[in-house]
């Protein structure tokens, strides 16, 4: 298969992957949610980050707007881009090659499969062992000419006040947004606990592969799919004003699905050839032949 190098060397990051190993160095433990910022180990980390790391993070809180994610959603969410069955989906994301380290890197496919074999291996439903094999699927977007700062990254609502609690929320300061009294206030465009159904968040690889799966998964995977990257929230819980108790119900279904996604990683590579039969029938449970982006 040819390799896709211009797509992951738009930069800043050598690789999207990139933005999920800091992830690992942010949060190195599972269970811990932040209760107030550990200032010691926030700094050990400051201090570790990568130049390229931080720069993807400033282009990321500077450009990613309201009026940005409201442009992105009317055009993707026509899902007139291509349409591919789910194999030849896997297939068009494993092009996103990391060419700067290729011999250690797994291909796309090969997280996502970990991530869904360490659910499998727990005995979870099986809807959320297919949530588990296409929660990345959305970084396709990086094909489409999207830059990195709009796939992948820490989501987090747009609309209202970013939190301080946003990882590098200093950056904010050169977002339009941050100053535009219609989205600076803490509740913005919203109205209190109105619902993250109600909520834009920032435009990526999460809310896009959401609104692909929206008609096929049940309401927990749905909230698995849009929510994994939210760690503002379901690490620092710094959105509950936007909260309904549903919502709430549900994001112990993403504290769920977390550590599998950012602690699955293995250089042990599942085999494709011999899980692919059980695949093929869980994608034709719940899933149409071809899926449209
Ligand atoms: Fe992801
Ligand atoms: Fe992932």
């Amino acid at each position: 298969m040819s390799k896709i190098i211009t797509a992951q060397g738009q930069g800043p990051l050598n690789s999207i992957d990139d933005w999920e190993d800091d992830l690992l160095v942010r949060y190195p433990d599972a269970e811990a949610i932040a209760t107030g910022r550990d200032t010691e180990a926030y700094r050990n980390y400051e201090a570790t980050l990568k130049d390229t790391v931080r720069e993807f993070y400033r282009l990321q809180h500077i450009n990613q707007t309201y009026d940005f994610v409201l442009e992105k959603k009317a055009d993707y969410l026509k899902f007139d881009k291509k349409e591919m069955t789910v194999w030849e989906a896997f297939d068009f994301l494993n092009q996103l090659i990391d060419d700067s380290d290729p011999d250690t890197d797994l291909d796309q496919l090969q997280h996502l499969l970990q991530t869904s074999e360490a659910i499998r291996a727990d005995g979870r439903p099986d809807w959320m062992v297919l949530t588990g094999l296409f929660h990345d699927l959305g970084k396709v977007l990086c094909l489409f000419g999207e830059p990195q700062w709009a796939v992948v990254g820490d989501s987090y609502p747009v609309g209202c006040a970013f939190s301080d609690k946003i990882v590098f929320s200093e950056y904010f300061e050169g977002n339009k947004d941050h100053h535009d009294p219609r989205f600076n206030t803490k509740y913005g465009v919203y109205e209190p606990n109105c619902g993250l159904d109600n909520v834009h968040m920032t435009w990526g690889h999460d809310e896009y592969i959401y609104h692909i799966m929206k008609p096929y998964l049940p309401e927990p995977a749905l909230y698995m799919l849009r929510y994994h990257s939210f760690y503002p929230q379901h690490r620092e819980n710094a959105y509950s004003h936007l909260m309904t108790s549903h919502d709430h119900q549900l994001f112990k279904a993403v504290a769920q699905f977390n550590p599998y996604d950012l602690y699955s990683k293995s250089p042990l590579t599942p085999n494709w050839k011999e899980l692919r039969p059980y695949y093929e029938d869980l994608v034709a449970k719940y899933l149409p032949s071809t899926l449209k982006f």
